[in-house]
């Protein structure tokens, strides 16, 4: 049986991919759950084959699951297989998200759905499937990547503003409700971060000056290690970093690797 285990959504590219690397690196084996397969790529370089090469490449195991978390029954049963073949879940990073670009008035209402659907809806359902489990296993802890956007209206995003702040009253709430059982926190990501699905959204753009994902990574490693009374907390990667939790600043453009 595994020793800790970490499910990862949006686990396919970006800061999910950093994500499942950086926490394999930490001793965690890894649940790595997205869309994107080697049978059905997404638009997108990355799938979750490749995520997991890289889990594996640090000495770890990797489950991949081509997961909607739209999809109710299929959380469901990424839930009963984690716990069949794996018997644990330690960590649960929600991470996967849409940001649907555009004048919301003038897109069909299906848009909204969708981003209802992804970060609000798919966030629930992986916290209903799994915290019930990870309680009666003892105990877990739940992150939930949220944006500066929950907070800061912009034209274009109002979907994207409505489901962040959601999102983090979900996790306050949730929280509440799992109180000694499962920590449920929160990370308000307030930098712009190099992520093939954000700076696909930014044509022509100099990213160099991005941070680097592995930020994300210090912050969510960090709310792993607290105890369980450490929940309902909503936290900006800079609050972090201003007590030396997280790196100091980072440049995508300084990667090497
Ligand atoms: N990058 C930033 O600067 C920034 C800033 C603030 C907040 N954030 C937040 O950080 C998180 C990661 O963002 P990112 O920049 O890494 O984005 P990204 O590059 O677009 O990656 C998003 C991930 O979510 C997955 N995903 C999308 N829809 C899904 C669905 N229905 N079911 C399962 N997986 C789905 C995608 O995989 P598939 O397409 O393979 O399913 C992909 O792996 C998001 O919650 C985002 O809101 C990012």
């Amino acid at each position: 049986m595994p020793n800790r285990v970490a499910v990862v959504t949006g686990a396919s590219r970006g800061i999910g991919k950093q994500l499942c690397i950086d926490l394999a690196e930490a001793g965690y084996d890894i649940v790595v759950a997205a869309r994107s397969s080697a049978d059905s790529p997404g638009k997108l370089p990355g799938s979750i084959e490749e995520t997991a090469e890289l889990v594996r490449a640090h000495g770890r195991q990797a489950m991949t699951v081509v997961l909607d978390v739209r999809d109710e029954e299929a959380v469901a049963a990424l839930a009963e297989r984690v716990y069949r073949e794996w018997g644990r879940c330690d960590l649960l990073v929600n991470n996967a998200a849409i940001a649907v670009p555009g004048a919301t008035l003038e897109q069909p209402t299906k848009r909204w759905r969708l981003a209802v659907d992804v970060n609000l809806n798919g966030a629930f359902y992986m916290m209903y499937y799994f915290c019930p489990r990870m309680a009666a296993a003892g105990g877990g802890r739940v992150v939930n990547i949220s944006s500066i956007a929950a907070v800061t209206p912009e034209f274009g995003r109002v979907s994207y503003t409505v489901t962040k702040r959601a999102l983090e009253a979900l996790t306050e709430a949730m929280a509440s409700e799992l109180t000694g059982r499962v920590a449920v926190n929160c990370i308000r990501l307030e930098l712009a971060v190099w992520s093939e699905g954000f700076t696909s959204t930014l044509p022509g753009e100099d990213f160099s000056d991005f941070e680097d994902p592995v930020v994300m990574s210090d912050a969510t490693l960090w709310l792993a290690q607290q105890p369980l009374e450490y929940t309902g907390h909503i936290l900006t990667v800079g609050e972090l970093r201003e007590r030396g939790l997280v790196r100091g600043v980072t440049r995508f453009g300084d990667r090497t690797g």
